[in-house]
């Protein structure tokens, strides 16, 4: 490697050390299940987005081998060109109706959705307003376009609507105004307004797009998502999502009307122009939306689950912020503190990571536990008898 470039990259790196931001993954020795083992060591799994336990499921595996079996391991080619096998078809046809939308676009993963359509939504003249905890790919996807960006403070609908009437009252109107929010902020566990939201687009003529990446599988009628647990059915233009989490396989969507869907197939060059995915994990996708739309018991026991483990939490005293959903904080609000507590509980044979700076606010640090279907009672009396002990070791609770 060139010597300067070599130089530079070690200092920033010692940099990130320094500041103990430098990620050193732990490595999975088998499948990403309740009861994972995790760098050689059985441990119980709190910080997977596997809500549904789908990841590992046997009919998910089956699916899987019968994709590779008629279709072969690859698609050869992007989309556009020869890699739109009928799976694909398929597995699109389904998201629409699961998400009860017109159409839908299947992407290779949330992040190339999100990065990919914002820029084709956006052209220049146009204005985005974004909510300030809105993920990453979000993020890259509004720089990547031409549109004013402007954002407003977490589910400040205030803030929002005052945004708003600014850029209508302008004398040079934005061509398009678009509203973007996550629909379940990763970090809190909380749920956007997202009723409130689309009634002020729909006041102030503006649009809407929602990133349902962990709402999917966990909120509304059968895990069909946030529009689904507001009933905004037919009100939200973009309604995007991803298979990585409850849905246990890989591939980013945008449910949408049928014009939306052709007009981001022929704008959007993370649709574009890269490989497709390969037949395993589109059929995988394509059995776990047909799972969920047979039965919604993983649904209801991934709810039943969560409401068990927080009550515990909760009467332990364990301050678990905002949360909303299967996504539980165990608030330390002191870095070292929350690191401390990822480390004891490791070695108590519990998996779950610390999100510190720059991920959330310096004084909002926080052990991010996440439940799932798969948890058995016991799984989750053993997690919490020892997040008990490692709490009271570091004084968070008495
Ligand atoms: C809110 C949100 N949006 C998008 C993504 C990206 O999804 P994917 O894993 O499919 O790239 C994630 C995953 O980390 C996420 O948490």
């Amino acid at each position: 490697m060139n010597e300067k470039l070599k130089r530079e990259m070690e200092e920033e790196l010692a940099k990130l050390k320094e500041q103990n931001l430098l990620w050193n993954p732990r490595t999975l020795n088998g499948p990403n299940c309740a009861r994972a083992r995790v760098d050689g060591k059985k441990v119980i799994m709190l910080c997977s987005n596997n809500y549904l336990g789908l990841a590992d499921h046997g009919k998910l595996r089956r699916a899987a081998i019968a994709g590779i079996k008629g279709y072969g391991a690859g698609s050869g080619s992007v989309r556009p060109i020869a890699g739109t096998m009928d799976l694909h078809i398929k597995l699109e046809e389904l998201i629409a109706m699961f998400k009860e939308t017109e159409d839908a676009i299947y992407y290779n993963s949330g992040f190339t959705a999100n990065s990919g359509a914002l820029p084709a939504i956006l052209r220049e003249g146009d204005a985005v307003i974004s909510d300030e905890l809105n993920h990453g790919s979000i993020i890259d996807g509004l720089r990547l376009s031409k549109a004013e960006r402007l954002i407003y403070k977490h589910k400040d609908m205030e803030g929002l609507e005052s945004q708003l009437k600014t850029l209508v009252s302008r004398p040079a109107k934005p061509n398009r105004i678009l509203i973007v929010t996550d629909g379940v902020f990763s970090m809190d566990g909380d749920i956007a307004p997202l009723d409130r939201i689309v009634s002020l687009a729909e006041q102030y003529d503006a649009c809407t797009y929602v990133d349902d990446a962990h709402g999917d599988g966990v909120l509304g009628e059968s895990g069909k998502g946030i529009t689904s647990h507001f009933k905004l059915h037919g009100r939200v233009d973009f309604d995007m999502g991803t298979f990585s989490k409850a849905f246990g396989t890989m591939g980013g969507y945008i449910a949408t009307a049928k014009v939306g869907k052709e007009y981001l197939l022929n704008k959007s060059r993370t649709w574009l122009l890269t490989g497709a995915h390969g037949p395993a994990t589109v059929a995988a996708s394509i059995m776990a939306l047909e799972m969920l739309m047979k039965d919604d018991k993983l649904v209801r026991k991934l709810w039943r689950n969560t409401k068990y483990y927080k009550k515990r939490l909760k009467e332990m005293g364990f301050d678990i912020g905002g949360s909303e959903t299967p996504i539980v904080p165990i608030m330390t609000y002191d870095a070292g503190k929350a690191r401390e507590m990822s480390r004891r509980l490791f070695e108590e044979d519990v998996y779950a990571l610390p999100i510190v700076f720059p991920m959330v606010a310096k004084d909002k640090a926080r052990i991010r536990t996440m439940i799932t279907a798969e948890h058995k009672t016991e799984d989750l009396d053993f997690a919490l008898g020892k997040i008990e002990k490692v709490g009271k070791e570091l004084g968070l609770i008495s």
